[in-house]
């Protein structure tokens, strides 16, 4: 049980690629660190050993849309299991870089899997659990691929076409004015330093 007073909360990072969630993943943890919280940062898909054997599988090798779906949800399942539902009954924050709302935007949005499909799995894998708060990183996709080619070698879903991306900036954008107690949009084609000046405002009302 947690001490009353004590309760963590859950805190997903969204967005595009490129759009910044790595960027400002550690500065919450920091923020949040600082202010006496025990925090566990992690990501999707991955954050178990077995979701970090998956990750390498969904971001290197192609495979049916619905296997993908599947994976992801796969690995969620057992990051659930083994790292989120134990943190947060320990009472810690948990930051998940990505998780289900990613699955709507990639799976659906960009890839076109029936949301009703997506609806299903989230059923099963997690029923009762949605974030406390989701931070959704929203920037033009020009931005965020020229920040992406400016930095690294580009994964399966990194190379794919604009269009892909729209897509997926749409369904997050859709999902966002669907659940806006839970999605806050983050403009972050503005400065590091503004966007965190934004999310120390957003976090203080959450804490
Ligand atoms: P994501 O995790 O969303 O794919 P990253 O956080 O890795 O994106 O950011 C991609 C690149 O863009 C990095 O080089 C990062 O330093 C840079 N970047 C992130 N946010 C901003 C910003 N607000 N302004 C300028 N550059 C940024
Ligand atoms: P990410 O960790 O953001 O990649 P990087 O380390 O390169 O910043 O995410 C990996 C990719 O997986 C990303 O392109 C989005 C995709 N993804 C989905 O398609 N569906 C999902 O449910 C999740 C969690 C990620």
């Amino acid at each position: 049980m947690t001490e009353p007073g004590k309760a963590g909360k859950f805190i997903t990072f969204e967005g595009i690629d490129g759009a910044g969630k790595s960027t400002h993943i550690g500065f919450v943890a920091e923020y949040l660190a600082a202010r006496g919280k025990t925090v566990v940062s992690s990501r999707e898909p991955g954050g178990t050993p077995l979701g970090e054997k998956l990750r390498e599988l969904l971001l290197h090798e192609k495979m049916h849309l619905e296997t993908e779906a599947l994976l992801m949800f796969a690995s969620r399942r057992e990051h659930m299991a083994r790292v989120i539902e134990p943190a947060l009954s320990r009472g810690d924050w948990v930051l998940s870089d990505r998780f289900t709302d990613a699955s709507f935007a990639y799976q659906s949005g960009g890839r076109g899997l029936d949301r009703a499909k997506l609806e299903a799995l989230e059923g099963w894998v997690h029923p009762e659990l949605q974030p406390d708060l989701t931070l959704l990183f929203d920037v033009p996709l020009a931005v965020a691929r020229q920040r992406l080619d400016a930095t690294r070698t580009l994964d399966k879903f990194e190379r794919e076409q604009a269009d892909f991306f729209e897509k997926c900036r749409n369904e997050y954008l859709r999902r966002a004015a669907q659940f806006p107690e839970r999605i806050v949009v983050v403009d972050s084609t503005r400065s590091i330093a503004a966007i965190q000046l934004r999310l120390a405002e957003i976090l203080e009302k959450l804490s």
